[in-house]
């Protein structure tokens, strides 16, 4: 009786370790928060499209590495504020950080890139696919997978 009871307390210690480990390496949307402060940032493009407009912001810090041919720095976040017909829409946000990504197989995978939709009053989006962005975003892995590469180096 008393080593089974020592046998379940190992093993629950051994669960709770193990748990703590992945929880420590393993990023997901769930770790890209609203950018309160995305504003602070540089305006560095602006997207129209009918009635669609998008203008993307990171921050100085970014635009000065890209600009100097530099990867694109850890920490980054671009956030996409998206407007319809004049009025906020949502915003899309991407944010690598090093180490981030490493649980995606290579199909999915956008180096250490992290996507996540949120509604006009800053939630999270929970409805939206983000396999959508990662998939669309794939083809841009030449320019680490930002599709304004261009625009962050020709940006004031
Ligand atoms: C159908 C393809 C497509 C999907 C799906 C998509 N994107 Fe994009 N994304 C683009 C394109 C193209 C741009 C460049 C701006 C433009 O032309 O509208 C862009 C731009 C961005 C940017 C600005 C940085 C950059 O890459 O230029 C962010 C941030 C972004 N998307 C986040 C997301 C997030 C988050 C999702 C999922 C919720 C998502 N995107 C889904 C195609 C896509």
């Amino acid at each position: 009786m008393k080593r089974i009871i020592v046998v379940a307390l190992l093993g629950a210690v051994w669960f709770v370790v193990a748990a703590a480990v992945a929880w420590q390496v393993q990023a997901s949307a769930d770790s890209v928060r609203f950018p309160d402060n995305f504003a602070d940032g540089v305006l560095y493009t602006t997207v129209t499209r009918g009635n669609l407009k998008e203008e993307i912001w990171t921050s100085r810090a970014t635009i000065d590495a890209v600009k100097a041919g530099h990867p694109i720095p850890s920490g980054t976040v671009i956030t996409l504020v998206d407007f319809r017909d004049g009025k906020l829409f949502r915003y899309v946000v991407m944010e690598k950080r090093a180490g981030w990504g490493g649980q995606y197989p290579p199909d999915r995978r956008n180096g250490e890139w992290e996507y996540q939709a949120f509604n006009a009053d800053r939630t999270v989006n929970t409805a939206k696919n983000l396999d959508r962005c990662f998939a669309c975003h794939k083809p841009r892995a030449a320019q680490d997978f930002v599709h304004t590469f261009e625009q962050m180096k020709t940006a004031n």
